[in-house]
């Protein structure tokens, strides 16, 4: 396996190809318009029609594109690709946009991923005459697949032939597909460190990012390893080869979730609906995990258990929102197992030379299985010898196929760049990992694990019933939208709580927010509190281990007597609170450990409110994408 060098960056483009028998540029742009939560600057599409390549390409959202093909209707075809782009190598304009055609207009391309050696490859083009129409590191595929296509043997998989031949030349992580004039009947496409997935109708076939783009028409979907070339022809169907033309047989699976969990569903933003979905979202997580007693049967995770009770620390790395997850987990997994546990960004993790061997488990926490960071985490300490654990949400995607073990979240497709069932989901799937090691390695009694189990079943209708009181939390979030910064303070497992609400905010409002922990609060930040300035505060419960609750109240009115508005998120029946708050959010009696599931839901509401009444795009924020594959 071929991994980038450090510092490579790839693109987070979102990727379509079809044949069949259905209208392609419909089909096609219908994938694109399911891929658009991957964040794009530009797109475009490709059709094969009576023995030519026909493109059209914009810059800007995909009713750019529409328009354009409004004006000028592709050709009708039963083959075409298209394209989202993320730019990174050239800006976002109409040229750079995807596909990129060879010179002699004979070959389409569509790329993910960046080509570290294009420069050498494009000096080298031009050297031969070939003029180049972009500032992309894309397009000398293109010409180099031309040339390679001429080489080629006469016969059945030329174009995959010299897919083969052009990808054993490229440095770099890459998705390429690519179609000829001279096939109208096949898609060729290759992936190394960057996702596509293969989706198998009844007579016509998919190419995707994600399985979102064809989960319309087809459930049943194809695993694409590293360095691999897949061909989907109209008569021959699937063919994966690797790089050097052996053939591989794909994994194959149905994807669990069908085409209505990936539409709004009469919300006006995804996020609205995936907040909604949570309470399911996290007992679908549960199901089938726990047995009739309470006992825990995670048959995912393929370490034995002496593997198990060998281990002696455990890391969590991830990225983001998925970062917080495991910075809850920790107080977890270290309660329950009494393993030492380090969380670490995954972006940091392997710069610093962690030490890690065979008896220290890496567990990698990622929504989309494809996030470049936590990927390259996951390799290196695979490199040293650790035990890799993932936790993910995307089915067949990357992570977890290169983890020894995994857990998967069952959410359901997360739509909105913001993560929300994504994120309670994981906390989930941690605490069942930490139940799960403390069951095996013998750390807790069966009466102790069956009672806790009691807790998380609780769980999804807690977070129902925080759900039907958000109305005033969605009023408070109007009368924000105008902050200029909100704090967020908590303690033990709320300050990633804090942390968590405070990137709700960043990302989707754009307003300044961090997140501290309470008892720090005085040692600097309680300086940038004035008259006014909105303090959010979780509050833990009164039962919470040590005098902690009574340490936040006081926290609550030292920012108060500082002019602070305060906010408190606090558990029912606490009473200590209600003096010392200027808004009162209610949650129920939750175990302390488990409480983050409860108090981060009216956080993700409040963005969103702030959000939606600032008039912003809440579901795609800018500069963001849903799938960073970028390292
Ligand atoms: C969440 O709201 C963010 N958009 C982002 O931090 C995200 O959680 C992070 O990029 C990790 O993504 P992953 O879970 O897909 O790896």
């Amino acid at each position: 396996m071929r991994a980038p060098p450090p510092g490579t960056l790839g693109e987070m483009c979102g990727i379509v190809g079809y044949v069949g028998h259905q209208d392609a540029r419909e089909v096609v742009l219908e994938g694109l318009r399911r891929l658009e939560y991957r964040g794009y600057d530009s797109a475009g599409m490709a059709v094969v029609a009576d023995g030519a390549l026909t493109t059209a390409k914009k810059a800007g959202k995909l009713a750019n594109l529409e328009k354009v093909l409004a004006d000028r209707p592709l050709p009708a075809a039963t083959i075409g690709l298209g394209h989202t782009r993320w730019a990174t190598h050239g800006g976002p304009t109409d040229r750079n946009a995807h596909p990129h055609l060879s010179a002699d207009g004979s070959v389409a391309v569509i790329h993910n991923g960046i080509i570290e050696n294009f420069a050498a490859l494009r000096a080298e083009c031009e050297h031969d005459g070939v003029e180049f129409a972009s500032d992309t590191d894309t397009e000398v595929a293109a010409h180099l697949l031309a040339a390679a296509y001429a080489a080629a043997p006469e016969g059945e998989s030329r174009l995959a032939d010299a897919m083969r031949t052009v990808c054993r030349r490229l440095e770099g992580a890459f998705t390429l597909v690519a179609s000829s004039a001279a096939e109208p009947d096949t898609l060729v496409a290759a992936r190394r460190s960057s996702p596509l997935v293969v989706g198998v109708g009844d007579g016509e076939y998919f190419l995707g990012s994600d399985v979102a783009a064809f989960i319309a028409h087809t459930r049943e979907a194809r695993e694409l390893g590293q360095d691999q070339v897949v061909e989907i022809n109209r008569d021959r169907g699937v063919t994966v080869t690797d790089f050097d033309g052996g053939s591989v047989e794909p994994t194959s699976y149905t994807v669990d979730w069908d085409a209505a969990a990936a539409e709004k569903g009469g919300y006006d933003w995804f996020m609205l609906k995936e907040i909604a979905e949570q309470p399911q979202a996290i007992a679908d997580t549960l199901l089938g995990r726990l047995g009739p007693q309470g006992e825990l049967a995670l048959d995912e995770v393929r370490l034995s258990d002496q593997e198990l009770r060998d281990i002696d620390k455990i890391f969590v790395v991830a990225c983001g929102t998925a970062y917080h997850a495991g910075l809850i987990a920790k107080y977890a997994l270290e309660h329950w197992t009494r393993i030492p546990v380090e969380v670490e960004v995954a972006s940091e993790f392997r710069y610093r030379d962690p030490v890690l061997d065979r008896s220290t488990l890496v567990v990698v926490i990622s929504q989309s299985g494809e996030t470049m960071d936590s990927l390259m985490a996951l390799r290196h300490a695979k490199d040293q010898r650790a035990r890799v654990l993932a936790i993910c949400n995307a089915n067949g995607s990357t992570i977890p196929r290169e983890s020894d073990a995994v857990l998967y979240t069952h959410a359901g497709p997360e739509i909105a760049v913001a993560s929300t069932k994504g994120f309670l989901t994981q906390l989930v799937a941690c605490y069942l990992v930490g139940l799960f090691l403390a069951q095996v390695r013998g750390m807790k009694f069966e009466d102790e694990i069956a009672s806790i189990v009691a807790d998380l079943r609780r769980l999804p209708e807690a977070v129902a019933e925080v759900l039907a009181r958000m109305d005033s939390v969605r009023e408070l979030g109007r009368s924000l939208a105008d902050a200029n910064t909100i704090l967020f303070l908590g303690r033990h497992v709320g300050f990633p709580v804090a942390l968590e609400g405070a990137l709700k905010l960043k990302e989707l409002a754009y307003i300044h927010a961090e997140g501290f922990a309470a008892g720090e609060l005085k040692h600097g930040p309680i300086a940038v509190i004035e008259e006014g300035t909105p303090v959010v505060v979780i509050v833990p419960s009164p039962r919470s281990r040590g005098s902690v609750h009574g340490k936040v109240v006081s926290n609550i009115q030292e920012v108060r007597a500082r002019g602070a508005r305060t906010i408190v998120i606090a558990e029912e029946g606490d009473e200590d609170v209600v003096p010392y708050a200027d808004h009162l959010i209610r949650v129920p009696r939750t175990p302390t450990l488990l409480a983050p599931v409860v108090t981060t839901v009216p956080l993700q509401v409040l963005a969103c409110e702030i959000a939606a009444t600032r008039g912003l795009d809440v579901d795609q924020p800018r500069n963001l994408a849903k799938s960073v594959t970028v390292e």
